[in-house]
């Protein structure tokens, strides 16, 4: 039931809807009906310009102009705008011959217009808006300075631009310059290959030889829009990844200031973190002197297993020392081992008293259990074939010589020092305390100037 009169109301519509197509296709012709009366001063204007070559006799190019009254309606419409675009565009009449006034050309014009008007037939509008119509601008006009108090009017045109100059705009637009030879002399080049991921698409694609181009008939489609967009966003992206990062402070100006504080305060980050990582014990022992100890946690040496005994008859065998000196490097124990054999006093110390320095700094520092093993084990084979190291490669390891950082740096760390550290603390958790307390304050530092900046912006318009 339901179904039939679904049915035939779609059956109702599919008909109206040919109605109507049939009804618009008998409305093109309905022009036959009307009566065409051509003005008698326009029909003398023809007579004195026109028909001397377009009339029944002389038909110069086919067209025949004297009866335009008994042409039927569509045929006659044809003509006329074929002549409103002869006399608009000043062919017509040939340039050699006799031409009408302005204000008989403007007479003609006007009875032909207004009679294609009357049936909105009229094709010049339409064409003016093509591209190969963009010159034909009245430039008597134009410049005549009659007009000079109107402001100007064109349609809204899309500009076209051959895929040569779009590439070379934006080429210029990201400053991609190479330099190149150009008879016998060096010159700069638009488009070298440092832009290599950049792919972009011209959005509208124009045949090779022609250069720009504007339409005011066409529309856009969202496919120009999206590759417009996928455009904007990869040159965008090529701005603020790659340009921005070379520090090419011409774009985004704002970025680059903003990035400026960040790499700053990266570095003094880094700085700070390197300083305390190699000489926080000696930090605290100058901050806390004869307290120090007792801030730390009381020293618990790791236990390591005993090196296993080998079966009958066989003898054990070391790794060769490049090993032992790779394991101590991956363990992260190099420079503690390093340096402390680089300084006399204790390189002096015996192999036990030696390691028992190394085992509480890492201790200290609250390196984890289990590494702490692993170098203590390595400790306890090769003591001998690391001083051996030190000793015929002194040369090539510098001994870190404790130096300060600057007064205000060294203020900055012994406070956020002061105020972190609790009692219990391994250095390397004090550090971490003060690194996370330096991030926070460095962020709200960038936060501050990024509202400055966005204030800035909005208080000249963006
Ligand atoms: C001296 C002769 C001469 C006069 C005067 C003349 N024409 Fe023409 N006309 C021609 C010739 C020749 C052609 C065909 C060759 C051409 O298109 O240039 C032509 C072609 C045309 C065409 C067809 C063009 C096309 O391709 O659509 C139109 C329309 C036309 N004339 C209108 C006019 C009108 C309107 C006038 C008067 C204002 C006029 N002509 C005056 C010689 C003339």
């Amino acid at each position: 039931m339901k179904k039939a009169r679904l049915f035939s109301a779609v059956m109702t519509l599919v008909l109206q809807l040919c109605w109507i197509g049939l009804a618009t296709a008998s409305d093109k012709n309905a022009p036959a009906a009307l009566p065409f009366q051509l003005p008698k001063e326009t029909g003398a204007l023809l007579d004195r310009y026109c028909l001397t070559c377009h009339d029944e006799d002389t038909q110069k190019g086919d067209i025949r102009l004297d009866n335009l009254a008994e042409l039927e309606g569509q045929k006659r419409l044809d003509l006329m705008n074929r002549m409103q675009e002869q006399i608009y565009f000043r062919h017509m009449p040939p340039k050699n011959k006799r031409q009408p006034s302005e204000d008989e050309r403007k007479a003609v014009l006007s009875m032909v217009s207004s009679e294609l008007g009357a049936h909105d037939a009229s094709t010049l509008e339409e064409k003016l808006q093509k591209p190969e119509f963009g010159n034909y601008v009245d430039h008597e006009k134009l410049f005549s300075g009659e007009y000079k108090d109107v402001p100007g009017f064109t349609y809204d045109r899309r500009w076209l631009i051959s895929e040569y100059i779009f590439n070379a705009k934006f080429q210029k637009m990201l400053e991609n310059v190479t330099m190149g030879q150009f008879k016998g002399k060096r010159i700069s080049l638009l488009g070298s290959n440092k832009i290599q991921n950049l792919s972009l698409t011209n959005p509208f694609l124009l045949p090779n030889i022609s250069g720009v181009r504007y339409y005011a008939n066409e529309d856009l489609t969202g496919g120009h829009l999206s590759s417009m967009l996928t455009n904007a966003q990869k040159t965008s992206e090529y701005i603020t990844n790659t340009l921005v990062k070379a520090k090419n402070s011409k774009f985004l100006p704002v970025i680059s200031q903003i990035m400026a504080l960040e790499n700053q305060q990266a570095a003094t980050l880094a700085s700070r973190r390197l300083f305390l990582e190699t000489y926080i014990a000696k930090v605290c022992e100058d901050l806390y002197g004869s307290k120090n100890e007792a801030m730390l946690q009381t020293f618990k040496p790791v236990e390591i297993k005993p090196i296993e005994k080998p079966p009958e008859g066989e003898t054990y065998k070391k790794a060769p020392i490049h090993v032992a000196q790779n394991m101590l490097k991956e363990l992260g124990a190099e420079t503690t081992v390093y340096q402390f054999l680089l300084n006399p006093e204790h390189a002096k110390k015996s192999d036990d008293e030696f390691r028992e320095l190394c085992e509480k700094t890492w201790f200290n520092l609250g390196d984890h259990e289990r590494k702490i093993q692993s170098r203590m084990a390595l400790l306890r084979e090769y003591m001998p074939e690391f001083r051996s190291i030190i000793e015929k490669d002194q040369h090539k390891i510098k001994q870190l010589v404790y130096a300060p950082l600057a007064t205000d740096e060294m203020e900055v760390i012994k406070t956020s020092i002061l105020k972190n550290r609790k009692k219990g603390d391994h250095y390397g958790e004090v550090i971490r305390k003060c690194v996370t307390d330096w991030e926070q304050e460095f962020e709200q530092q960038r936060a501050a100037q990024l509202f400055i900046c966005k204030s800035f912006q909005v208080g000249f318009g963006g």
